[in-house]
């Protein structure tokens, strides 16, 4: 791991962001767990993802699933068979490593999409050895990521931990479409934990093998699925994409994205929406992200059109997946509705259709970490520029001093702020440390108590990224506190 990595891990560990679970007993390898301040970042993650995504569509809910799932439902939907990476082990000391990712630490070429004899070649020609003790490897053979389980006291039930929380939703279709409005398009999201048994989790917070996803699945009819979009509104915004063929990130407009690749509009209309989330909501600065096209051996095995959402993380050497954007056709509703023998054809404007399945997937963890890599920098001093609207807290509120009525004056305040926004009460240390500490951890506004404030019900309210600070009467501050969060309101006009 390199030094930004150690970093950032270290500011997680030191101020509750992330950490390793059962760490007591050691830890186990692809397991973390969220502190106060990392579940509060995740929770405020989730909302924003939530009022961005679900508002795509009139017609689209959250629900919620079992994480465990029947081994018949994961036969159908290709799991069994098919989820699998290639492994290589050492055979000396019987290291095991997902074969593609060793070949890319190694050489700086990613082996992913390659079959097994094609990773062994390129293995033994770029002499890869074993990473902990040197020797070489046996060939590489398949493994299936699922976690399979014996459900009920003689364990007569087979099943798998959910490996993503797609599947949850196509399960859940039949009902789903009967309780809302029977129209298309229709969306379902769940946004929950899925379940891979990775070969070596080594990347950190990176790989998992108890992962959070949020997933949208839009089901639609592709005939008639461009006539519900406002295409002309981005027509000609400019979409970063890099093609699987070509090393060059690119900016081509949404027209000529179409033109270019054959693409259909409705696919390229997501990419723009998946774009403007994290350029416009989450503020990520344009350099740092792409939408990675995949060639047809890397996509997955229900995909016929993906490219990757990719944020570039320096504590992880360049641009990482942190999402995709997948069209997976009738797949997978097709699979259900021959492994269930249900019928999940629908009925939509006189015509039965099986739905298509446009899915913008999401893994909650990597973007999390993704925005502490983004907008932690560490100069003169240490400042988490986070959007404000994702901060842990909205507001620190201190007393300049704890005497004459300033700390009852400043608690008071904290407690009524309480009820709208998350603040953090502190009162110890110098006022210079209160602010450093907020700053660290992304607070966006730190609010003070003083002497002037027990004459004239005002107090001092300090901006994290500026550092400028104001005067505000209190009854206003809470009011002013949602202009400046919710409707970004410039610190200046204040
Ligand atoms: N439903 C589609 C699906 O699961 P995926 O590309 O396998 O597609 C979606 O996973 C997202 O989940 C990824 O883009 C990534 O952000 C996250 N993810 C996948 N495997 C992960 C892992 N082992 N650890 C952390 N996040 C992971």
């Amino acid at each position: 791991m390199n030094k930004r990595y150690e970093e950032l891990y270290s500011l997680s560990l030191r101020r509750g962001f992330i950490w390793p679970s059962a760490e007591i007993y050691g830890g186990l390898a692809g397991f973390y767990d969220y502190g106060p301040l990392g579940s509060m970042l995740k929770r405020n993650w989730e909302n924003s993802w939530l009022n961005y995504f679900l508002g795509l569509g009139d017609n689209y809910f959250l629900i919620d699933s079992s994480n465990i799932m029947p081994h018949s439902s994961l036969k159908a939907s290709g799991h069994v068979e098919l989820f699998s990476d290639f492994l290589v082990k050492c055979k000396k000391c019987g290291e095991s490593y997902k074969a593609d990712d060793l070949l890319g630490e190694v050489t700086g070429t990613s082996g992913e999409g390659l079959k097994a004899e094609e990773l062994d070649k390129k293995i033994t020609e770029a002499n890869v050895k074993c990473l902990k003790c040197g020797n070489g490897f046996n060939a590489a053979t398949e493994f299936n990521m699922m976690f399979p389980m014996s459900i009920g006291s003689e364990g007569q039930d087979k099943g798998y931990l959910r490996p993503e929380t797609a599947q949850g939703v196509y399960l859940n279709f039949k009902r789903g479409f009967e309780v809302a409005r029977k129209k298309l398009p229709f969306g379902l999201a769940i946004v929950g934990r899925a379940y891979r048994n990775e070969i070596s989790p080594r990347q950190g917070v990176y790989r998992m093998r108890e992962l959070i996803q949020a997933e949208l699945q839009i089901f639609f009819d592709p005939t008639k699925f461009d006539k519900t979009l406002d295409f002309e509104n981005i027509a000609n915004y400019p979409l970063r994409v890099q093609f699987h063929d070509d090393p060059q990130i690119k900016e081509l407009r949404c027209e000529e994205l179409i033109a270019k690749k054959e693409l259909p509009k409705y696919y390229v209309y997501h990419m723009a929406m998946v774009q403007k989330y994290y350029l416009e909501q989450l503020q990520y600065p344009l350099e740092r992200f792409r939408l990675l096209e995949l060639g047809e051996n890397e996509r997955a095995f229900y995909n016929k059109i993906h490219y990757d959402i990719e944020v570039n993380l320096e504590s992880l050497g360049g641009f990482k997946e942190l999402g995709g954007i997948h069209y997976r056709t009738d797949y997978d509703l097709s699979r259900h509705q021959e492994g269930s023998k249900e019928r999940m054809e629908v009925t939509f404007e006189g015509e039965k259709i099986i739905p298509h399945v446009l899915e913008l997937s999401f893994g909650i963890d990597r973007n999390l970490w993704s925005l502490i890599d983004v907008f932690y920098e560490k100069t003169d001093r240490a400042v988490l520029r986070l959007p404000a609207v994702l901060a842990p807290f909205t507001a620190g509120v201190f007393p300049l001093v704890t005497k004459n009525g300033l700390d009852v004056k400043a608690k008071k305040l904290y407690v009524a702020l309480r009820d709208y926004h998350n603040v953090f009460y502190d009162e110890s240390g110098s006022i210079g440390r209160r602010y450093a500490r907020m700053d660290e951890i992304g607070t966006p506004f730190c609010i003070t108590v003083d002497f002037d404030s027990m004459k004239d019900d005002t107090v001092t309210i300090r901006e994290r990224d500026s550092t400028l600070q104001k005067r505000v009467p209190i009854p206003k501050l809470e009011s002013l506190l949602r202009e400046l969060i919710i409707k970004k309101k410039p610190f200046t006009e204040l």
